[in-house]
């Protein structure tokens, strides 16, 4: 396990559209595991690949309200409602501002073993999702935001 460097603002590997993952392997899950590191040692809920600079379709969650799961080549299936929330990025460091999102959706990937994942999320976990999913394809929230603006010290 290692933190790895958080690319961030205008680096170029964060508007790349990600290659799919062929083979989930031993690298792979080790990878993974560097990610959660790196996740939880900067206090995120999400974090994609490109954002260690790796540009494959690889997204780890944990949304601290008990959803916790790695995902290779994810993709929405459905998607309903709509749902407007404050949102930040790791790569975006020191910024916030409002996205509308799907309300529910549903995601198929497969999991760090290569079975497949298949779920509903909604609400919060629903907004990671769709943030983290858009990362792969060279989307950052701030092409989607409303009042995007520096974060206050209090917020
Ligand atoms: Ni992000």
């Amino acid at each position: 396990m290692a933190i790895r460097k958080i690319r961030t603002d205008d680096d170029e590997i964060l508007r790349m559209k990600c290659k799919p993952v062929r083979e989930i392997n031993d690298s792979m899950r080790k990878l993974v595991g560097d990610m959660f590191d790196t996740m939880y040692e900067s206090g995120g809920v999400g974090l994609a690949a490109p954002q260690i600079g790796i540009v494959r379709r690889i997204v780890v969650i944990d949304d601290t309200q008990g959803n916790r799961l790695a995902m290779f080549n994810p993709v929405i299936t459905a998607a309903e409602g709509e749902q407007t929330a404050t949102e930040g990025c790791l790569s975006l460091p020191g910024y916030q501002g409002e996205v509308k999102r799907f309300k529910k959706i549903h995601v198929e990937a497969l999991d760090e073993n290569g079975a497949p994942l298949s779920f509903d999320a909604e609400d919060f976990f629903a907004v990671v999702c769709q943030h983290e999913l858009d990362h792969l394809d060279g989307i950052l929230y701030k092409d989607k935001a409303e009042n995007y603006r520096e974060r206050e010290e209090n917020e």
